[in-house]
């Protein structure tokens, strides 16, 4: 793992941070305190099993994000996109793909120009045909809420975790 200070500097690079057994607004608050990291552009994929909760953090993050009025589920759709200022939003939910070369239609990286933030829901169904993630997000069902995991894949998403707010959602155990 990596995980360092730079005195001077105050930069603390996580590549984990795990919260467990939290209810749905301590959820909803980790990915509200992620959202000022993430506004700059990159994807995010999140990953977990039926109902653990992956589009309840997508759409935190996009109302945190300034996106008002209802924010749909893509269950049906694929994709639903969102602009915001020079930012442009795609939360894709593949759960109904079966194989990569099925999302080809949607035209992805044509999509990808841009300052561009991407929220994939199930990015194991179509492995190969995604923006490759900066920040794994997975989610399981724990005894009472969901186990989060914030699992950062690049540089960037290293950066995220460095600038997610711990005071305001907590206290964080970092694992490796
Ligand atoms: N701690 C929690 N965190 C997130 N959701 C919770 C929590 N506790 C209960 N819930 C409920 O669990 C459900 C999670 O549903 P959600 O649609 O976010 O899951 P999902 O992972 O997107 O599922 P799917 O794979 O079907 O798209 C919601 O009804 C939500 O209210
Ligand atoms: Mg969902």
């Amino acid at each position: 793992m990596t995980e360092h200070s730079v005195i001077g500097h105050d930069v603390i690079e996580h590549d984990v941070v795990v919260r467990e057994d939290i209810d749905e607004t301590a959820l909803v608050g980790m990915a509200r305190a992620l959202a000022p990291a993430v506004s700059a552009g990159g994807a995010i994929h999140l990953v977990g099993e039926l109902g653990a909760g992956k589009t309840t953090f997508a759409r935190a993050l996009l109302v945190a994000l300034g996106v008002d009025g209802r924010v749909k589920s893509p269950t049906y759709s694929l994709i639903e996109s969102y602009t915001l200022g020079s930012l442009t939003i795609q939360h894709l939910d593949l759960y109904r793909i079966a194989a990569a070369d099925e999302v080809e239609w949607l035209g992805l990286r044509d999509l990808d120009v841009g300052r561009h933030l991407w929220l994939i829901e199930w990015p194991e169904r179509a492995v190969g045909a995604l923006p490759s993630p900066d920040l794994i997000v997975h989610l399981a069902h724990a005894a009472h809420g969901r186990d989060l995991r914030l699992e950062a894949v690049s540089p960037v998403g290293r950066q995220w975790l460095g600038i997610v707010d711990p005071g305001s959602v907590g206290p964080f155990r970092t694992a490796s």
